[in-house]
């Protein structure tokens, strides 16, 4: 490097597989840019066995950060070599900090979800009646961060009722409930209802009844989409005040990561108005995170 150079950018990426549409690279790029950042951000795809030489060689090579999606986020956990609370609580790791050789794991997902619903979508979740859609990956993500909300009730309902069970046997907490899909049509509406099934990524809304909603009812789906998803468009059709896809909460998390790794907090209202021209037709997982992957993002 002369004088008159600039400093060669710092580097950051998203490891995943895949992750080729992912939109992490747009989203970080914004935000550098808007932060006056000089980074550059890259997608690394690394099987399952590939996993810890790629983020050991990216550190290697300068790398002074990751993001991790599936089918990483536990293997990320394991690897580094301390970790946060809220990485710890999930068990996951979505965010890696890389200094001298050694591996900080972060998770944002958690942060970035309640974020959305509770400063971008204005919803309250303390003392809520809320119903999580889904037992897997993605609904076990957001449970802790739910709870900690301190709603009045929190009950997961799943197709295959043991997950369920699995999940709130995870949780032990007076306030959850667990229930099949068989027995929400017995179920007075909830105040929140939050889309943690994977049947959107298809392109379905599984058959939930709609007497889970009253005019009111404030619904989440942890899938974005260019338009209205599967479940967003169901609600709607329920008379659901609110019906909001998760793009604000892949947007936030990411907000969360780059805080974490340059110490300056992007501003996201700008992304957030993008959801429509930046993701793809096909809905997809809006953490990206802890479901197998089915469409890609980051
Ligand atoms: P993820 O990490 O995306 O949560 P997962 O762990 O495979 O992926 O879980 C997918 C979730 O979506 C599960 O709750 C699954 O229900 P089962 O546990 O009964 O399989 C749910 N799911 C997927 N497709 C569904 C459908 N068509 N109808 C109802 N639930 C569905």
């Amino acid at each position: 490097m002369t004088n008159n150079s600039k400093p060669a950018p710092d580097r950051y990426g998203l490891v995943g597989h895949p992750v080729a549409h992912s939109r992490s690279p747009l989203i970080h790029t914004v935000f550098a840019r808007q932060t006056r950042q000089n980074l550059t951000y890259e997608l690394l795809d690394a099987a399952p066995h590939a996993f810890e030489t790629a983020v050991r060689g990216f550190g290697a090579a300068g790398g002074k950060g990751l993001n991790v999606t599936v089918p990483h986020k536990e293997a990320a956990f394991a690897l580094c070599d301390e970790t946060s609370a809220a990485a710890q609580k999930a068990g996951a790791v979505n965010t890696i900090s890389i200094k001298g050789g050694r591996l900080r794991g972060d998770n944002t997902d958690g942060v970035g979800f309640i974020r959305d619903v509770t400063v971008n979508q204005h919803q309250r979740l303390g003392g809520a009646r809320i119903i999580v859609l889904g037992a897997g990956g993605a609904a076990r993500g957001i449970v802790g961060p739910l709870l900690a909300e301190q709603p009045a009730e929190l009950t997961i309902a799943n197709r295959t009722k043991e997950r369920a069970e699995e999940i709130v046997a995870q949780f032990a907490g007076s306030l959850l409930g667990v229930c099949g899909f068989d027995e929400l049509a017995a179920l007075p509406p909830f105040d929140v209802l939050i889309n943690a099934t994977s049947a959107g990524l298809k392109g379905e809304t599984p058959p939930f009844p709609g007497t889970l909603i009253a005019p009111e009812s404030f619904c989440y789906d942890l899938v974005y989409g260019s338009g209205d998803t599967p479940f967003v468009t169901w609600a709607k059709a329920q008379g659901a005040a609110r019906a909001v896809q998760g793009w604000g909460m892949l947007v936030e998390q990411a907000a969360e990561s780059f805080a974490i790794w340059r110490g300056i907090r992007p501003d996201t209202k700008p992304l957030l108005k993008q959801s429509a021209r930046w993701t793809s037709h096909r809905p997809q997982r809006a953490p990206g995170m802890m479901c197998e992957i089915r469409g890609a993002f980051g």
